[in-house]
């Protein structure tokens, strides 16, 4: 019915380590039924509980700040390659 994954990366030079969020993505023809919310609250807990402390992703931030993600949560965080700044969000599961 749908689908999240999240991946090991690390942040710059410091390489310290977060989670990059992608692909959610939720059969269209069940859309609105709260599978993509399911999933993502799945996701948070289940890094929290493994003591994860940020999870990343770039997405839409109407869409995600109903979890805790927000643009401002990612500072001076940059991606290779291109894409659009504002939809480059975080969720911070450890103070800092
Ligand atoms: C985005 C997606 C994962 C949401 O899954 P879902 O199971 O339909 O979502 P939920 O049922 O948990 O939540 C539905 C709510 O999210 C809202 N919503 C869905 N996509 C949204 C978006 N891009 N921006 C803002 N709100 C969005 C709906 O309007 C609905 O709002 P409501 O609760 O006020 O009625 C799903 O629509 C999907 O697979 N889309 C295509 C792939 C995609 O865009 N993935 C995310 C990349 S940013």
């Amino acid at each position: 019915a749908g689908t999240v994954r999240l991946w090991d990366v690390v942040l710059g030079e410091s390489g310290r380590a977060a989670l990059l969020l992608g692909p959610l993505a939720v059969d269209p023809t069940i859309k609105n039924a709260g599978i993509g919310s399911a999933l993502m609250r799945h996701a948070i807990a289940k890094a929290a509980r493994l003591g994860h402390a940020a999870i990343l992703l770039v997405g839409d931030a109407p869409y995600y700040e109903r979890f805790g993600f927000s643009a401002e949560q990612t500072g001076s965080l940059a991606m290779p390659g291109p894409y659009e700044r504002h939809r480059l969000l975080a969720l911070e599961l450890v103070e800092g």
